[in-house]
């Protein structure tokens, strides 16, 4: 089994492939069982979140469209449930309504801020996962490569509204300070760069790169929204991100 082109290190055609828990150190299995849990945690936030924002949609071709999306963020969830449950026989949903307890995503209060969470967060989400599309766990790489087809189909409206309604002028007085908070939860779905947890999963195969890496490109993507919706990059420090040093922030 080897690692498709474009993105991966050069040792990717030499890297162990698992299936099952045999041979793994425990190192590896406790890595690999807190990535599921983030992604559960992950998946049934994004579903939360859209829920609670149908009550600021407009119109019914919205409904039908954010409806559809939670519909999505359920089914991730569950094939995350199902393949934490094969991996761990536990649950995984007590431990991640506990995290939502503890750090509940926050809630989008308008449409406006709704459209600004489904293009931050939920891309950010799809950058993170990409990372896996590799796993030299198999089943996690499947499960995967499943979510990331279907979360590309979430990309184009949210932000497309955002740009929409910041054309308009209505929202001036509160895109800045809006951008900037989904900006933050976007970007923190790749958890911190240059970490050790980070280098052992890339040697692992486990991961493709650096969070760091990663943050560039969810950059890249976003740029031409951020500049059709007249917003800026915040200064990470300012907005407590930690980010590497280098990263192209120009638009
Ligand atoms: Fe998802
Ligand atoms: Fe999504």
């Amino acid at each position: 089994m080897t690692a498709k082109k474009g993105g991966d290190s050069s040792t990717a055609t030499t890297r162990k492939i698992y299936t099952s828990d045999k041979e793994m150190t425990p190192e590896y299995r406790k890595t690999l069982v807190q990535m599921m849990e983030s992604q559960a945690y992950r998946e049934l936030a994004a579903g939360q979140m859209f829920g609670y924002g149908l009550q600021y949609v407009p119109e019914l071709k919205w409904v039908k469209f954010i409806t559809w999306h939670i519909r999505e963020e359920v089914e991730h969830y569950e094939a995350v449930c199902k393949m934490y449950k094969s991996f761990t026989g536990q649950s995984v949903e007590p431990m991640v309504n506990a995290r939502l307890r503890e750090k509940p995503v926050p809630f989008a209060q308008s449409w406006y801020e709704l459209a600004m969470a489904q293009f931050l967060y939920d891309r950010g989400g799809f950058w993170q996962l990409r990372e896996y599309e590799e796993c030299s766990f198999l089943p996690y790489r499947e499960c995967v490569q499943k979510i990331v087809k279907e979360e590309k189909g979430h990309q184009e409206l949210g932000e497309r509204i955002v740009v929409e309604l910041s054309g308009t002028g209505r929202f001036d007085d509160v895109k800045q300070p809006m951008f900037e908070k989904w900006f933050k939860l976007g970007m923190l779905s790749f958890g911190r760069p240059a970490t050790a947890g980070n280098k052992y999963a890339i040697e692992q195969g486990l991961k493709k790169r650096d969070s760091g890496e990663v943050m560039q490109d969810f950059l890249t993507d976003i740029k031409p929204a951020v500049k059709a919706c007249g917003v800026r990059f915040p200064d990470p420090k300012a907005i407590g991100l930690e980010v590497p040093a280098g990263l192209d922030w120009s638009l």
